[in-house]
């Protein structure tokens, strides 16, 4: 018999500001990197936009009380920079604040605790202009912002995290290009990520400065779940090279200290890693009160094939003919097979046990949260407006028994965040990938919660998992 998850659980749902919000040029918010990116013809499928997404800045307070209805008892949500402070420097803009002041007391009055993400990749476009991520400097500003969104929001929210999926961030805005900025140079990548995890070190410490002693400060990160597609020594070594460039580039310096000796070796033909200065490492390395992971489906990759001329893309992503993989963009990349979502991502809730087991391990004493988990269908409302989505049902109740898995043989896991609330702005995807637990029509408006969020508030409300049908 699996466990029952544990006292005091978190369930929650999750989304991004760009990825909802809309109201993209209103009270004073300038451009980010995704405003710009999503403009630019041929970026974004459907040449959609953030402009309007699900207008959440309008729809807030009805947003809320779904989530009040569902019966969730937690919101993970994203601030936009450009909202806040839109050149990314300078004087906060208070109005913009004032819409994440008033969010969070309808959350707090719902009994729905928040917690708040500051940097879900929506880059103000004048940092980028100025460098971005792969310049030093954004790290600074990165924990200014921080403390400004610190003081505005800190009497009232305990949970907060530092950077959303930095790989990301990094990788696919510089790498491979498929996300805002769009840049292709494998060493602006590496630097990127070098900024983003001094960038969280800053941030950490300008949030423990400003925050009263019960905030909760973590990060999320999107760890590679990495499988050698067999025993071969050649497909280990690959492994080891994608493990090194997805997952230990974060958790290296971020839980100890270093970046590894064989990500620096594995990229010496294209830097020196000088930008890496003196005190970084200690800067990257502060307390954390949890790890946030963010898992869908994992990946299988074999020996490098010299032939390859288009890189790799990332599992799902869209494929470019650039490599998010810096020196190691000849590792072939596998699609197991097996039942996939929408995004062509193989279901496989494997995958969220071994990584809740893999970071058990890794840092011990640290609990963990799943911050993002889900899966993207091509749901249709039925005649009768009503909107069914049995496969999600399927996906959550597999994924969820892998944690109760994970908790029973020691994963100190303290709460799961559904990805998403309500179908939204899917990237690169557009609109057209549907990952919500309520759905949205994009003409109307209209929310209409489908089976799945009735099933997910059902446990949200008991703690038991119900089983896989509506
Ligand atoms: C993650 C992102 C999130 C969403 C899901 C499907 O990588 O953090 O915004 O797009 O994927």
């Amino acid at each position: 018999m699996p466990v029952s998850f544990p006292p005091g659980f978190l369930w929650g749902t999750a989304t991004a500001a760009y990825q909802i919000e809309g109201a993209a040029a209103e009270g004073g918010r300038t451009p980010s990197i995704w405003d710009t990116f999503s403009r630019t013809p041929g970026k974004v499928e459907n040449g959609d936009t953030g402009d309007i997404a699900v207008d959440h800045f309008h729809r807030r307070a009805e947003d809320v009380r779904l989530m009040g209805d569902l019966g969730v008892g937690a919101y993970r949500f994203s601030v936009s920079w450009p909202r806040v402070q839109p050149t990314g420097r300078g004087p906060a803009l208070q109005c913009g604040l004032d819409f994440y002041r008033a969010l969070v007391d309808d959350l707090l009055a719902h009994g729905i605790r928040p917690v708040l993400t500051l940097y879900h990749w929506d880059l103000p476009q004048e940092l980028e202009s100025a460098g971005g991520w792969p310049a030093r400097e954004t790290a600074q500003r990165f924990a200014e912002y921080a403390g400004i969104v610190a003081d505005a929001l800190g009497d009232r929210v305990e949970l907060w995290t530092t950077l959303n999926e930095p790989w990301c961030s990094a990788f696919l805005g510089y790498g491979s290009g498929v996300h805002a900025p769009g840049r292709t140079d494998p060493v602006a990548a590496l630097r990127a990520a070098h900024h983003l995890n001094l960038g969280h070190g800053l941030a950490v410490q300008a949030l423990r400065s400003a925050l009263p002693a019960r905030a909760q400060i973590s990060v999320s990160l999107n760890p590679s779940v990495v499988r050698a597609a067999s025993d071969a020594p050649g497909d280990h070594d690959a492994r080891r090279r994608i493990d090194a460039l997805a997952n230990r580039i974060f958790a290296g310096p971020l839980l100890k200290g270093a970046y590894p000796q064989d990500l620096i070796a594995d990229t010496a033909s294209l830097t020196d890693w000088s930008f890496v200065q003196g005190s970084d490492p200690s800067v990257i390395r502060q307390r954390l009160d949890w790890l946030g992971l963010n898992y869908y489906a994992p990946a299988v990759v074999s020996a490098p094939d010299p032939d390859r001329r288009a890189g790799p893309r990332r599992d799902g992503h869209a494929p470019s003919d650039h490599s998010p993989w810096p020196a190691s963009e000849q590792v072939v990349f596998h699609q197991p097979p097996g039942e996939r979502t929408a995004m062509g991502w193989s279901v496989d809730p494997s995958g969220l046990y071994d990584l809740l087991l893999h970071y058990t391990r890794e840092a011990p004493g640290l609990p963990l949260m799943i911050t993002e988990n889900g899966a993207a269908y091509d749901d249709k409302p039925a005649v009768d407006g009503t909107v069914h989505d049995p496969d999600r049902i399927r996906y959550l109740h597999s994924h969820l028994a892998a944690v109760q898995r994970a908790i029973a043989d020691g994963a100190d896991v303290r709460g799961y965040f559904l990805w998403s609330l309500m179908d939204n702005f899917e990237w690169s995807y557009g609109y057209g990938k549907r990952f919500g637990a309520v759905y949205v029509d994009y003409e109307t408006q209209a929310r209409v919660p489908k089976s799945s969020a009735h099933w997910y508030g059902r446990l949200a409300r008991t703690g038991e998992l119900p089983p896989p049908v509506a």
